[in-house]
């Protein structure tokens, strides 16, 4: 169920502060279901770029390009541990989901917003990489949670939509961490 909320005036104003170009709630592009990609064209591989440089400005964790106001069926990510890769995934599936974890998540396209949501614990997600070759990855805890924020991003989901709403709350400027946005980390 799509869940609407209203934005503070305040928060409106920390959100005009920002300098990434990640599109915020409540743009419609953020509702709709995404389109798969044919394959790795120039501009896939352009949009990658630019996810990856509109990622690191906005210090996330992952971005599905639907925030980038393309409707396509893609998203990145990267775990905030040293020297972990780009991964990039096209037509992404979740093909087996297992256990069960609660944590919190926000969003790049609801930046300060933080609620718990309820995540499957481990994931096998397949799906093509930028080259546009098949692959199968298994993912689990706060990897699994990305990819299952990022996933339901394609289908016009966002994590407001999952979250208990008791713990739906603005974060405070003293609050505000540095890469909570977009899915996450417990800390
Ligand atoms: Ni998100």
């Amino acid at each position: 169920m799509a869940v609407e909320i209203e934005i503070p005036d305040d928060i409106i104003r920390r959100w005009e502060e920002r300098t990434d170009p990640v599109v915020k709630y409540p743009a419609p592009v953020l509702r709709q279901v995404a389109r798969p990609v044919d394959h790795p064209s120039p501009f896939i591989r352009d949009l990658v770029e630019r996810m990856k440089a509109a990622m690191v400005e906005a210090s996330g964790v992952g971005l599905a390009a639907p925030q980038m106001g393309a409707p396509v069926r893609l998203f990145i990510y990267r775990l905030p541990e040293d020297n972990q890769p780009w991964r990039v995934i096209l037509n992404p599936r979740i093909i087996s989901a297992k256990g069960e974890q609660v944590g919190p998540e926000g969003c790049l396209s609801l930046p300060y917003l933080q609620g718990d949501v309820k995540r499957a614990n481990e994931v096998i997600v397949k799906g093509l990489d930028i080259m546009g070759r098949p692959f199968k990855r298994r993912a689990s805890e706060f990897e699994a949670r990305v990819i299952q924020h990022e996933l339901d991003h394609l289908d016009g989901v966002l994590f407001i939509d999952r979250a208990d709403p008791a713990t739906v709350h603005w974060l405070s400027d003293e609050e505000e961490p540095d890469e909570m946005l977009e899915a996450v980390a417990a800390r």
